[in-house]
């Protein structure tokens, strides 16, 4: 059994996403002893406050549920207009939605691959300025920003850059060991 359980939050809907493919990269190079399992946010409604009326989705509750039980989350995001994607927002949002949201106090590592030379830095630090308000606590380094994504994955979306590899196994082994830290 894993010591260390990771959610990743993918903020790209299709389904050859780099982001997604990045995600996947990093539950494959991670160190014994951590999981990563991947939400599926493809489900998740447009919020609504007359549809969150009525009780949460199925999706969200199944998607609040796994954050909860997760020792740590792990967003890979593409960067949209030099900000985060509006379905990465509106899932964070639904699951913001009273009562008591499952951010609080939880460990998160972020990473994101653009197909141009920013490697999504400035999707990433508004999504920092997001986890401020949620009390979720991120991972201030290793920063994994991966531009010209789409030279570094075969046509199948697996990865074929053995420092990209070593990058992503970093990052969850530090995210895995902040989670240790501070619970
Ligand atoms: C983009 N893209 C983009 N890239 C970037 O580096 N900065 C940006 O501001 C934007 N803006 C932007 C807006 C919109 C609406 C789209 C659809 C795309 C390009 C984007 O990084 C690229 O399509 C990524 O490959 C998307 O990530 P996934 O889907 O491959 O994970």
């Amino acid at each position: 059994m894993a010591d260390t359980k990771i959610l990743g939050i993918c903020g790209s809907l299709r389904k050859a996403s780099l982001n997604m493919a990045a995600l996947r990269a990093a539950g494959a190079n991670a160190p014994d002893g951590i999981s990563l399992d991947i939400a599926n946010l493809s489900g998740i409604p447009v919020y609504n406050e007359e549809i969150y009326a009525d009780g949460f989705p199925p999706a969200v509750d199944t998607f609040r549920a796994q954050i909860q039980a997760a020792d740590a989350l792990l967003f890979a995001t593409p960067e949209y207009n030099y900000s985060i994607p509006g379905p990465l927002k509106n899932a964070i949002d639904w699951a913001s939605r009273p009562p008591k949201h499952p951010f609080t106090g939880k460990a998160v590592g972020m990473l994101g691959c653009s197909a141009g030379t920013s490697g999504t830095m400035r999707a990433q630090y508004h999504l920092r300025q997001v986890m401020v308000f949620l009390d979720m606590r991120p991972l201030n380094k290793p920063e994994v920003f991966i531009p010209a994504a789409g030279k570094l994955f075969d046509d199948n979306g697996n990865l074929a850059d053995e420092a990209t590899a070593g990058r992503l196994g970093d990052l969850m082994a530090a995210l895995a060991a902040w989670s240790k830290q501070i619970s």
